[in-house]
């Protein structure tokens, strides 16, 4: 039965998102269209057709991340297995589609556990029945929550092996380095004893970012619009979406992407009810995608509470697997691992 093994609510597959997100939604709206700089978390991006537009983006000829990522995570596979070990317990934050997630699970030697948490219903409903097939032994409990929460995690099992995260994808390039810390001192204590698996997208030539985020296609841009065209479908809004720009550039002094919708004209644009008014040029900022060098990470692992392990590369060095190894578990001197 589809969605029966979701633990918030059952999944309906012609439902767009829970009342609940929607309401997260509209405040983040209200909220990015009062304020100034105007400025929406990237998270709204992922409504069910921002998450196929993200596939797309996937499969780009400029969009090196998820090629690299996955050539490094083949490439090294061996060793990660290695260092996680038999009978993992692991914890996927942000899942999406599981397909990177499978690269690590053929390398381990009989893993316990996959739960992969994510905000969208699509990817973890499908999962559950595919990999309890593919991987005799294990069970996988999705968990529909937003990663960036303090989540409770199902409790470690005696008898399981060590407790790994995976967060690949360059998701932590979403966060500040300010956030991404948090959250890794977070992951830290819940990840006692074992580890977190991170993809980190690099500090490269300008150029290549910037054709990473402006496909010829026009897909990233299409991506980008869609928060306006889910903003009319849910909150009733009247954004035209042909009247932004999309706007993505590097930024080298900070490190990252930024990501714009900018107003070719003045114009007003009524959400929930309330009239808002963008100036021509004025821009809604939607998403900063933050890029590290190798040793710029380990840097902010360590002052999170990790010990930086191992790093994998592709052969092009354009995107970084790290190992961070966390704190041992308090009072208890490893007891069983
Ligand atoms: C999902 C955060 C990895 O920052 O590259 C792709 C999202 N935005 N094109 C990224 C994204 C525009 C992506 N991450």
């Amino acid at each position: 039965m589809r969605g029966a093994a979701l633990n918030r609510r059952e999944a309906d597959p012609d439902e767009q998102d829970s009342p609940a997100a929607a309401t997260e939604f509209a405040g983040a709206m209200l909220q990015a269209l009062s304020g100034r700089p105007r400025t929406i978390a990237p998270k709204f991006f992922y409504d069910r057709h921002g998450v196929s537009l993200f596939e797309r983006i996937c499969q780009l000829d400029e969009y090196y991340l998820t090629r690299a990522e996955m050539a490094a995570l083949r490439e090294h596979a061996p060793s990660i297995g290695r260092l996680i070990g038999p009978r993992a317990d692991l914890v996927e934050f942000g899942a999406g589609s599981p397909v990177k997630a499978r690269i690590v699970l053929d390398a381990l030697p009989s893993p316990a556990r996959y739960i992969p948490v994510d905000l969208s219903v699509e990817h973890l409903d499908g999962a559950k029945q595919d990999l309890e097939r593919a991987y005799p032994g294990m069970v996988v409990e999705p968990l529909q929550a937003d990663f960036a929460r303090a989540l409770a995690l199902p409790a470690q099992r005696p008898g399981d092996g060590r407790r790994v995260g995976l967060f690949l994808g360059s998701t932590i390039g979403n966060l500040s380095p300010e956030q991404a810390r948090c959250f890794l001192a977070d992951a830290a204590e819940r990840l006692a004893g074992g580890g977190l698996l991170v993809g980190v997208d690099l500090v490269k030539d300008p150029d290549l970012l910037h054709r990473a985020y402006n496909d010829t296609l026009g897909v990233t841009a299409a991506f980008n619009r869609n928060l306006l065209v889910r903003a009319n479908r849910e909150l009733g809004a009247d954004f035209d979406p042909a009247s932004f720009d999309h706007y993505a550039f590097y930024r080298p002094d900070a490190q990252r992407i930024e990501m714009h919708l900018v107003s070719k004209r003045r114009q007003t644009v009524h959400v929930c009810g309330t009239a808002f008014e963008f100036d021509e040029g004025e821009s809604l900022h939607t998403e900063d995608s933050y890029k590290y060098t190798i040793g710029g990470f380990c840097d902010l692992a360590r002052r999170a509470g990790f010990a930086p392990g191992p790093v994998w590369c592709d052969r092009q060095r354009l995107f970084s697997v790290h190992w961070l190894a966390a704190p041992p578990v308090h009072g208890s001197a490893v007891a069983g691992r």
